[in-house]
């Protein structure tokens, strides 16, 4: 099953925010359905945005507003703005020529992710493996595989796992909501924690490795990833854990040279203050709301891509 791809003259794409309790797939035709789509986290993952961009010039037509409005719909992911761009650069030689540039991105994706896969899993020492992660970093955030869960999944394939710690990752819950289905899916072992718990639990000692995705890689390897990220990876040095980013090539950003220059993406105060609609706080509290961080360069054991691993 893709998560996203292009069908009889439409985008399809599962719609993440039902998840886990239903699996239902959305056809969207028209450009601002899809820029709705990504805000809302109907689409989300660096990779998958990517593609969803690339396709969404497809249904644009040529207007180049829409096409503008659409790449900036999320601004941390540079996946979202370099997909867009690569289909668009086809836009003069016709719809056909854009379409085609999109089905290969998809495609180069699916590969990137296998690569990934692979590489981090020969990278990481051990077996019986105890592994902890942020988000959501699966089949659900790129096309056909994840990046650093299909670490974990090749991991898991190759008898190599004993148990993934995942953080539920308030405010959406794409840890507990679904990285727990991807897991699941998969019979992989796996317990969901508090992401408070996450250093301490580090500390507390047993984990071999943590492994994250990345939304955006500057030039000097700081990376920008869900907002808990950061905590995670001070966590992971005190307690001599590996830290381990797992991003296709796509997703770094020579034009941004360091984290400081990463635009973070605030997003609604309900988010925090409820949860799936329901409230938490009492009525009026405000609420700050940053989607990611940034994990400087210097706390990262290793980036793995599809092409190599950076160290630092
Ligand atoms: O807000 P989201 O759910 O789009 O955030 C996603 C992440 O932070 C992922 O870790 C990142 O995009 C890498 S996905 C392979």
């Amino acid at each position: 099953m893709r998560t996203i791809d292009w069908v009889d003259g439409a985008i399809e794409l599962i719609d993440q925010t039902l998840l886990p309790d239903e699996l239902v797939m959305l056809r969207i035709t028209t450009v601002d359905a899809l820029i709705e789509a990504i805000q809302r986290l109907a689409v989300r993952g660096a990779p998958a945005l990517g593609v969803a961009g690339a396709f969404g010039v497809a249904l644009a037509d040529g207007d180049r507003k829409a096409i503008a409005r659409l790449r900036e719909a999320r601004p941390t992911a540079v996946n979202l703005a370099w997909g867009v761009d690569q289909a668009a650069a086809h836009l003069e030689e016709g719809r056909q020529a854009v379409l085609a540039r999109a089905e290969r991105l998809r495609d180069e994706d699916i590969a990137a992710c296998v690569a990934m896969g692979g590489r981090g899993a020969d990278l990481i020492e051990g077996d019986s493996l105890r592994v902890m992660t942020i988000c959501n970093t699966g089949a659900l955030a790129a096309v056909e595989r994840g990046t650093a869960l299909g670490v974990i999944q090749t991991l898991h394939e190759r008898g190599r796992l004993a148990e993934v710690l995942a953080l539920e990752t308030r405010p959406l819950l794409q840890g507990a909501r679904l990285t727990a289905w991807e897991l699941d899916r998969m019979g992989a072992p796996y317990r969901l924690i508090a992401d408070s718990a996450g250093p301490s639990l580090l500390a507390r000692g047993g984990i071999d490795a943590v492994l994250i995705g990345a939304d955006r890689i500057a030039a000097n390897g700081d990376t920008a990833n869900k907002v808990g990220s950061y905590s995670l990876a001070l966590g992971a040095e005190r307690a001599g854990v590996p830290f381990f980013v797992v991003a296709p090539e796509t997703t770094i950003d020579l034009s941004t040279p360091s984290g400081e220059h990463i635009e973070i993406e605030d997003r609604a105060e309900e988010e925090i203050v409820s949860v799936r609609g329901v409230r938490l706080a009492p009525a009026g509290t405000r609420a700050l709301n940053p989607a990611f961080d940034v994990t400087p360069h210097d706390l990262i054991t290793a980036i793995v891509t599809d092409r190599r691993v950076f160290r630092p």
